[in-house]
């Protein structure tokens, strides 16, 4: 039985995560849960997994909370709050493996923690690469901690790499679906709005993670994400456009050699896949992850449009400057919301992320303080950036 604490656990990760607990109760139990706001889906996923221990955002809402669950006749669950409550979340002495899958930068500190608890992390959280991947990998070789990749793409580079050495590798291939303006003329990105930007053709997401995926930042997160988890140069991180998400990414080797990595779009797969490592659980239990060979008729592939997609082009430029990759996380982070609440345009999320790029100073932050700091300037150029347009 493996003890699992997930964080974001009414997030889209967390409920994946949480129902292959129910797909295999009898391999993996949720000992703690960190959610946000959503206390009805926290809620219902305490009662029905008890753990020992759940975060809410803030100290208010946890006293809601913990009202809630004694209306409910509900006890032997400690109720706490903010970052300090995700970190005790996953830092818990019960916990074996933490799911990192809060949205931004938020999950940091708590992923870091369970780093340096020595706690092995499935991390779909890529933010925490992008803004500290020198830290937490360091942590994670001194601790002798896995970070094993649920983002899809990275899982499954984790997997091609089983065939072959990390000096066998040419370069690496991240498939990217085009989100829902891969065809769209440039000319009608201006008037593109949210309810649009949100319909993902093949993927169900969170709000977040949905918008990047239509900037295609997503993608250049991505690459930063696996710039820092396989230490490769960003030119050997390639995208290519394959709009079936069928392949979820390549590794090329110095032979020529491809291995690809092929299953239904479905994240159940890449987590259990994470949770099970080194070893591979029979599936079975959990329906619709069996992938239909023969109901494949084709795979497509497209290099890339930076002039439609700058966000791309704006994450390739920053991957080697660690401030710039915090920098670049940070405004989008600020600029996505401000775009979903209407107050810039589509086009106003690159423009945001550049102005901010170009007030940051190329510098490495050499301690989690020191991230937190650039996180938090960056935003608020960010900020400063929206209101003056
Ligand atoms: N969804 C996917 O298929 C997918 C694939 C690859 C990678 N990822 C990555 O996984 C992460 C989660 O994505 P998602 O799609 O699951 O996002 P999501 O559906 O928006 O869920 C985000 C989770 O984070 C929680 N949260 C937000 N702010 C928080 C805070 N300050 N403190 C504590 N919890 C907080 C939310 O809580 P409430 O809802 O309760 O407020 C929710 O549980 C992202 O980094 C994303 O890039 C996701």
């Amino acid at each position: 039985m493996k003890n699992i604490a997930v964080l974001g656990s009414t997030g889209s990760i967390g409920t994946s995560t949480l129902s292959l607990c129910d797909s295999f109760p009898d391999r993996f139990r949720p000992v703690a849960l960190a959610a946000g706001q959503n206390l009805e889906v926290a809620l219902a996923q305490t009662l029905r997994w008890g753990p020992e221990l759940v975060s809410v955002a803030t100290e208010e809402l946890a006293a809601a909370f913990s009202t809630r669950l004694r209306e409910a006749g509900h006890t032997g669950t400690e109720v706490v709050f903010g970052t300090a409550g995700t970190v005790r979340a996953a830092t818990l002495p019960a916990v074996d493996f933490v799911v990192s899958a809060i949205v931004g930068v938020a999950g940091l500190e708590a992923t870091y923690a369970a780093v340096l608890a020595g706690k092995t992390v499935g991390l779909a959280n890529k933010e925490c690469l992008v803004a500290a991947g020198d830290l937490l990998i360091a942590a994670a070789r001194q601790h002798q901690v896995a970070l094993l990749p649920i983002d899809s793409e990275h899982n499954a580079i984790h997997q091609c790499l089983r065939g072959g050495r990390a000096e066998e590798v040419r370069q690496i291939w991240l498939t990217a679906s085009g989100g829902p303006f891969r065809n769209t003329p440039l000319a009608d990105f201006a008037s593109i709005t949210p309810a649009q930007a949100l319909k993902h053709p093949t993927w169900v997401m969170g709000q977040r993670i949905t918008i990047d995926s239509a900037t295609m930042l997503n993608k250049g997160l991505e690459v930063i994400e696996a710039c820092r988890l396989f230490s490769l140069a960003p030119s050997k991180v390639r995208v290519t456009i394959h709009p079936q998400s069928t392949i979820h990414s390549l590794v090329e080797f110095i032979d020529g050699s491809i291995l690809a990595q092929i299953s239904v779009t479905d994240m159940r797969l890449p987590i259990l896949y994470a949770l099970c490592w080194p070893d591979r659980l029979d599936a079975t239990p959990a329906p619709g992850l069996a992938f239909d060979l023969a109901a494949l008729s084709h795979l497509d592939f497209a290099p890339p449009d930076l002039d439609r997609f700058p966000c791309l082009r704006l994450a390739y430029e920053a991957a080697s400057t660690p401030s710039h990759c915090i920098a670049l996380n940070a405004a989008d982070e600020v600029a996505v919301e401000a775009f979903l609440k209407g107050r810039i345009p589509f086009l106003g999320i690159p423009r945001t992320i550049e102005q901010v790029l170009c007030l940051t100073p190329a510098a490495s932050p050499a301690s989690m303080t020191e991230v937190l700091a650039a996180d938090r300037e960056a935003r608020e150029f960010a900020a400063e950036t929206i209101a003056r347009t």
